[in-house]
């Protein structure tokens, strides 16, 4: 398991925790995290689950594949550094703890 934080545009903190192998896409759409959308269901096709994810956890997280890359040119507000889309975020041990920001 892995604690997610998903801090959301309402000024709300939710921390849940994520079975290891899911997304955390997965984690915050099982969990009614508002702001996450993920219409795709994770086929990296919408770009509705973008998150930022906080400036101390940049380095735990994988690197982002081109095909990631190109969806995140499309989302409202991307951050040069920070925009991800959360369905390739991986739960697991190396981002247990990870704190997110959820666009409006
Ligand atoms: Fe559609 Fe992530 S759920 S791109």
């Amino acid at each position: 398991m892995a604690k997610i934080t998903y801090n959301t545009h309402d000024n709300k903190t939710h921390t849940i925790e994520v079975q290891n192998g899911l997304t955390v896409m997965e984690g915050a759409v099982q969990n009614d995290i508002p702001g996450i959308d993920a219409d795709c269901g994770g086929g990296m096709a919408c770009a509705t689950c973008h998150v930022y994810v906080d400036d101390a956890w940049m380095a735990a997280c994988p690197p982002i594949s081109d095909v990631e890359n190109v969806m995140l040119e499309v989302v409202i507000a991307p951050k040069k550094s920070g925009s991800r889309l959360s369905c390739q975020l991986m739960a697991s041990k190396a981002l247990d703890g990870i704190v997110l920001h959820v666009p409006d």
